[in-house]
């Protein structure tokens, strides 16, 4: 009787045992689902297609894209616009998602985004706007906070340079201008950050900046 008592016992033992490392391995493949936006060498570059699929499952790109009408400029029916304060050399985003689940996924898009920053990752290799800011962020250069309340998302950006500044807003233009309005992610914005580059604003950055991106960039479609 001891016996049976005993084998049973060891059976249950090993079944909880099974079920919790099944748990475990799932629960990990769900935080680290990010493709090829783990680390990735020296070189730093994550994805480079541009059409999100690549940057990985957490960056929730391909969603952003496909329900970018889903998010309106808070109190209102338009595409949510950044508040610029040059002087203050600060971005602040209210943005209304239609659904929580439209603002949670763009909350976790920029913890993944933030994450890979600051890990010395660059997501958008071939464009020089999205290195640009990459570098910025993990020289930290600039800070971002976000805040999300049911179905609102805050979004403040700090620089503490003019660049660093110029880099942000430009950013900013394009996912107000084409990622929110049109849904459209394939633009290159290269040439918007030659001329940043170029202005007096980056004349301290600029050659870190330009020794950054020919070591980071990748042609598209690589
Ligand atoms: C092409 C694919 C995309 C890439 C590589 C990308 C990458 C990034 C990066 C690097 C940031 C900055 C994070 C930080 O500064 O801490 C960011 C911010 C942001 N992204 Fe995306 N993103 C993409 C597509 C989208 C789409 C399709 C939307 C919405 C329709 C979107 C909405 C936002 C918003 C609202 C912010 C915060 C505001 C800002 O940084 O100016 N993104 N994204």
């Amino acid at each position: 009787m001891k016996k049976e008592m005993l084998i049973m016992t060891l059976g249950v033992s090993f079944l909880t045992a099974a079920l919790l490392v099944g748990c475990g391995s799932s629960s990990t493949d769900t935080t680290n689902g990010m493709g090829n936006g783990g680390s990735n060498g020296s070189s730093g570059n994550m994805g480079n297609q541009g059409d999100g699929s690549e940057e990985g499952a957490g960056s929730n790109i391909p969603y952003l894209r496909d329900n970018h009408a889903n998010y309106k400029e808070h109190g209102s029916n338009q595409t949510p616009a950044p508040v610029k304060d040059a002087n203050a050399k600060s971005i602040n985003w209210t943005i209304a998602a239609t659904t929580e689940e439209g603002a949670i996924k763009l909350q976790d898009h920029l913890a993944f985004m933030e994450e890979r920053l600051l890990n010395d990752q660059n997501p958008r290799g071939w464009d020089k706007l999205f290195l640009m800011e990459a570098y910025m962020k993990y020289n930290r250069y600039y800070t971002t906070s976000v805040e999300r309340s049911g179905t609102n998302v805050v979004v403040s950006k700090n620089a503490n340079t003019a660049c660093a500044y110029e880099v942000i807003s430009a950013h900013s233009d394009a996912v107000s201008g084409d990622f929110f309005a049109q849904g459209e992610i394939m633009i290159d914005y290269s040439s918007t950050a030659e001329s940043i580059l170029a202005s007096s604003a980056c004349d301290a950055e600029r050659t870190s900046v330009e020794s950054y991106i020919s070591s980071r960039q990748m042609g598209r479609g690589r």
